[in-house]
């Protein structure tokens, strides 16, 4: 029988691909991927620490590994990504955690497995290491055959008074753009159509003088790719430039995450952000401009401290002026190392759910109205597979909007031409023309 693994992924999409980066490391070994964790000889828990949310769900998720190691106590199991980087010790009471390691390393990840078979190991850095460069040459198994995720750039070095990235994923740096084109072809090679390149700060990807637009260039030169996006744009980064990119290079799809987090002075000052509700307001002005089928989305925080009525009230009115086709809101929460977690936290937990309702109820209002001017269009999707429920067709728009498309298996992997007939705020239903 083969040796199998299961890989548990919280947190962003940086950290699903990191996941898959492993997976590709683990199929190298010969491992096979295994259903559920109860049949896997190793089992990874690639963990997020960036709201105290998915942290307590990372911690319940590896409490309950226990049962598995007291069945089989030869399964190795092992803990990483970001809440180790900064709580290893926490992990370590969980004496069924045979490997602890962070997100600086885990381009070892063999290496590592073979300690961790001998004794318990824990290799947690806090410096990036020349085996990082590799990380671009690693083939990942791939989560979705058509849509692949090239992370471009790690770390942050912004440092909003809120946010742990920048400790747990250390100072930014950009990957060079030829390894990043190498991994594109290497995509294309086994079917991908459409990559989505990734970063904390993509807008301020730079290797030495190549900059966003330039590598949004060459990754589109590769000629199966017949999609490219990028996230997470960063307000105080995103140039005229870059909403000219994808004006001008056919594959960029006009989709731009671009989260305000707020929409008062007084708060984004206190955030740390770098720019002001004008800048933000004058930066979508921009944008819609240039890219007037532009779909724009956002992370929103409520509840940060000293968050007034009337701040929040702020927020409501950007999202009014800005109108957004997506957009996730988080309640704020205190995570440690950070500067924020020294200011008091002051809005009570149901003030901040209901300011977080609202803010809701306001950006699906607003992603409805954009949905239903679709109705009657002719939109390109490209076909990823079967709906959950299989009895449809799924996939996204140029927009990156979900469709549900009524068609035949021979469709999947294709871009087809859909004409909308049903719209809801987060779903679109149509049939190929
Ligand atoms: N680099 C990106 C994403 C950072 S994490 C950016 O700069 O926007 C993803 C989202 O989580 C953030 O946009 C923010 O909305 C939210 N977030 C981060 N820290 C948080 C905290 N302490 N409490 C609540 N939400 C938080
Ligand atoms: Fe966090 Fe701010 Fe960096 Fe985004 S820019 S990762 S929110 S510190
Ligand atoms: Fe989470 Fe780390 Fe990403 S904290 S959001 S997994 S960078």
């Amino acid at each position: 029988m083969a040796r199998k693994y299961f890989i548990k992924t919280f947190g962003c999409q940086m950290n699903v691909n990191d996941s898959e980066k492993m997976a590709g490391l683990l199929e190298g070994l010969g491992y096979e991927r295994a259903e559920s964790p109860e049949e896997a000889e190793v089992i990874i828990v690639n963990t997020c620490s960036v709201r105290a949310k998915p942290d307590n769900k990372a911690y319940s998720f590896i409490g309950n590994l226990k049962r598995i190691k007291r069945k089989r106590p030869e399964t190795l199991i092992a803990v990483a990504g970001c809440v180790p980087q900064k709580e290893k010790e926490q992990i370590l009471r969980f004496s069924h955690v045979d490997l602890v390691f962070g997100t600086f390393n885990f381009v070892k990840l063999p290496q590592l497995l073979e300690k961790a078979k001998e004794k318990r190991t824990v290799e947690v850095l806090d410096r990036v290491i020349p085996e990082e460069e590799k990380i671009p040459l690693i083939e990942s198994s791939l989560e979705n055959p058509f849509v692949a995720y090239v992370t471009v750039q790690r770390g942050c070095n912004r440092f909003c008074t809120y946010c742990i990235v920048p400790f747990t994923r250390g100072r930014e740096r950009s990957v060079k753009p030829e390894l990043v084109v190498e991994e594109v072809k290497r995509l294309a090679e086994k079917g991908v159509k459409e990559v989505h390149l990734l970063g904390q700060n993509v807008d301020f990807y730079n290797y030495r003088g190549t900059q966003l637009p330039e590598l949004l260039y060459l990754v589109s030169q590769v000629p199966e790719i017949e999609r490219v996006r990028f996230t997470t744009s960063h307000p105080a980064g995103f140039t005229e430039e870059i909403a000219k990119a994808i004006r001008d290079i056919d594959k960029v799809c006009p989709y731009v995450h671009l989260p305000p987090q707020s929409g008062s002075n007084e708060v984004l000052k206190r955030m740390n952000r770098g720019y002001t509700r004008e800048e933000y307001i004058e930066k979508v002005k921009m944008l819609k401009e240039i890219v007037p089928d532009v779909a724009l989305s956002g992370d929103f925080i409520v509840g940060f401290p000293g968050e007034s009525l009337k701040d929040f009230e702020e927020t409501l009115s950007l999202v009014e002026e800005c109108v957004f086709d997506q957009g996730f809101v988080f309640e704020y929460s205190p995570r440690p190392y950070t500067k924020a977690a020294e200011f008091e936290d002051d809005v009570p937990k149901e003030e901040k759910n209901r300011r977080l309702r609202e803010l809701q109820e306001l950006l699906k209002r607003q992603a409805e109205e954009r949905n239903r001017k679709l109705i009657g269009k002719v939109e390109e999707v490209l076909i990823e597979g079967f709906s959950p429920k299989g009895t449809e067709l799924y996939g996204r728009t140029l927009n990156n909007k979900p469709v549900a498309v009524k068609g035949e298996a021979s469709l999947i992997g294709k871009t087809v031409k859909v004409k909308i007939e049903e719209s809801s705020p987060f779903f679109l239903k149509g049939k190929p023309v």
